[in-house]
């Protein structure tokens, strides 16, 4: 939360009425550098559980950075350093007993371009599950199905289970992408530009979906798209040059922004 939001919700804002919410994520003082490159500074962000919330801003504002922080995939990037804490349910996810691949099974991620396996659809699914172990053919046909059923494909591709994944739209394959992330259970879902590379029918499939979701995870969503931020999420964190400039309740943000920089941003003014 910024500085500003505080302040309004000490007045009574919006953001009172949720404090008594579970957070998923809370982010503390968080800054990230890769190499000398000073990508996030200072974040601090409370994100609430079976809620949607957006990450907005510019072209390199960290972003992806963010939220790649949130399941430690940064630190495939040899130079990274950070400092801060990420309490993931509680827990700081830089302790160094902390189990980075437990953490993986708990968040889920859903990349720009949709990226299935060169794997039967079947296959794509039931990855995951079958790396945690599980091989009853029947248990992975149930899992197959409601994850598939969760990401609203399965009538789509039911009759198709064992086609190569990439025998089906880019629109298609995202949604495979996503019940592949529901297979192993996730409690949160990291969503990194999820419509950027599809057409607008697919992105309103994808939309739909994520409010339907948001029932039972939580979904961190990185959108260039204002009105697709405005029209899912609840709460929408602005980024501007790795810090958070704003952030608040979606209809706040969208409607009274408290900070210039974010009014010029939401209304096309930059970036
Ligand atoms: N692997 C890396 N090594 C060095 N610098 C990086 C690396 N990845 C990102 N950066 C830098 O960190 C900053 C934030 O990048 P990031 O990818 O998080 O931005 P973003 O907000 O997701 O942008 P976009 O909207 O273009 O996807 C940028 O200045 C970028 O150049
Ligand atoms: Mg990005």
């Amino acid at each position: 939360m910024t500085t500003v939001s505080i302040a309004k919700a000490k007045k009574g804002s919006n953001l009172n009425k949720v404090e008594n919410t579970n957070s998923v994520y809370l982010t503390k003082q968080l800054n990230l550098w890769y190499g000398e490159k000073h990508a996030l500074k200072n974040i601090d962000l409370d994100i609430k559980e079976n809620e949607v919330t957006a990450i907005i801003g510019p072209s390199g504002c960290g972003k992806s950075t963010y939220i790649k922080t949130l399941n430690r995939m940064v630190e495939l990037v040899p130079s990274v350093k950070t400092s801060g804490e990420i309490l993931y349910r509680d827990r700081n996810i830089f302790d160094a007993d902390y189990s980075v691949e437990e953490l993986r099974t708990r968040v889920g991620m859903v990349f720009q371009k949709p990226n299935p396996f060169p794997k039967s659809i079947y296959d794509n699914i039931a990855y995951g599950p079958r790396i945690h172990g599980i091989k009853n053919k029947k248990i992975l046909d149930e899992i197959v199905e409601k994850s598939l059923r969760g990401a609203a494909i399965w009538d789509e591709v039911k009759d198709r289970l064992t086609e190569n994944a990439y025998s089906i739209s880019g629109g298609q394959q995202q949604r495979i992408c996503i019940a592949r992330a529901l297979a192993i259970e996730p409690d949160v879902i990291l969503m990194d530009e999820p419509t950027s590379a599809l057409d607008p029918i697919s992105t309103l499939k994808i939309e739909e979906l994520v409010q339907e979701l948001k029932q039972d995870y939580s979904i961190i969503i990185v959108t260039h798209n204002m009105q697709q931020a405005a029209r899912i999420s609840d709460k929408t964190a602005f980024f501007l040059n790795g810090e958070v400039i704003e952030y608040d309740q979606t209809d706040a943000i969208f409607s009274n922004p408290s900070d210039k920089r974010t009014e010029d941003y939401i209304s096309g003014r930059f970036g």
